[in-house]
């Protein structure tokens, strides 16, 4: 199999990367800022010129392109529209456009932010989408996008997104900050009143080429399948640092201004995607555990 990592340098992009190493698979990328330490083959590639992908597509002949580049700076969307809506809503057509044309299997990524956050129970992938920031609108906009262009694409929302990235070996994501305050002795204020299943980018990283394999198409909520608060997911993550629970005060998401509005309410259904992959989705502090080490 040939896989081509689009944003290969992200934290998800990096966990494709490696997934695909280990499966054996012939793996390549594009970059855009900076260049990932992986030995593979890679290109520079600004999702802004999506009309130059066609040129990416014939210079490394994949059969299969993972979309995992996107403008995920969310109150960055809410102050440059016009470049969220490029980069996130355009983009993912043109990209789906190069891959249909050159009968190469397409797979692109989205969030949990297409929602409102009015639920108290999970979203499923046929939930009603309303988003509440310019980057839910945008990554929605892309969602669409790619459906104009095929039927066939695999489109996963991920939520929350944290993990190990694997060109730099860092923790990163909320759970490398929560680590930081612990091991600075500083309080740590966190939310008790939003609810997200947070997705472990090497978890997430399996679950696409599982299903890449299955050939599926079609919408997928890939996520852990614990509804957590923050403060009760840094509770989780104190137990593995070893220390500092005590650190941990319990927020409010009114505590602190931001320019974009966040859903307070944003878990994920994952039915869908343990019987299609016919196993569980792990709970939170399973997806801790497979990465102990990094809590160290
Ligand atoms: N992070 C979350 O909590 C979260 C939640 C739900 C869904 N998602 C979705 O999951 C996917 C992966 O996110 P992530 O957490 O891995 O994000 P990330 O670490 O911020 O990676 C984003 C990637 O996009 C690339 N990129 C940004 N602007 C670009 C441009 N103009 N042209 C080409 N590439 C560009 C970045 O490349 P450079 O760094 O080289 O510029 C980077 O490789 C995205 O679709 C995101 O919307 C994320």
């Amino acid at each position: 199999m040939q896989l081509l990592v689009v944003g290969a340098n992200g934290l998800l992009g990096s966990n494709v990367v490696r997934a695909g190493q280990q499966r054996g698979w012939s793996v390549c990328g594009t970059y855009h800022s900076t260049q990932p330490a992986f030995d593979i083959r890679l290109t520079q590639f600004d999702l802004g010129e999506y009309a130059s992908f066609d040129d990416v597509v014939s210079e490394h002949d994949p059969d299969v392109v993972v979309n995992c580049a996107a403008m995920t700076d969310v109150d960055g969307c809410e102050a440059d529209p016009e470049r969220a809506h490029l980069l996130n809503g355009d983009a993912p057509g043109g990209l789906a456009a190069a891959c249909t044309a050159n009968d190469v299997e397409f797979v692109h990524v989205s969030t949990d932010y297409v929602f409102d956050g009015r639920e108290r129970d999970p979203y499923s992938e046929s939930a009603e989408t309303n988003p509440r920031q310019v980057y839910g609108e945008s990554k929605l906009a892309g969602e669409q996008a790619v459906a104009e262009e095929t039927t066939d694409a695999l489109v996963a929302r991920l939520s929350f997104v944290w993990g190990v990235h694997r060109s730099t070996g860092d923790l990163t994501g909320f759970p490398a900050w929560v680590r930081g305050q612990l091991r600075s002795g500083d309080a740590i204020p966190l939310f008790t009143d939003q609810w997200v299943t947070p997705t472990r980018a090497g978890q997430a990283a399996e679950s696409l080429l599982d299903l890449i394999e299955q050939e599926a198409t079609g919408l997928f909520h890939v996520a852990c399948s614990s509804c957590v608060s923050p403060y009760e997911f840094g509770e989780v993550i104190a137990e593995y640092v070893g220390s500092g629970e005590e650190l941990l005060t319990e927020g409010s998401m009114e505590d602190i201004e931001r320019v974009a509005t966040r859903p307070t309410y944003s878990c994920l259904d994952i039915k869908h995607v343990e019987s299609t992959l016919g196993r569980s989705q792990p709970t939170i502090r399973e997806d801790i555990e497979a990465v102990r080490e990094a809590f160290r």
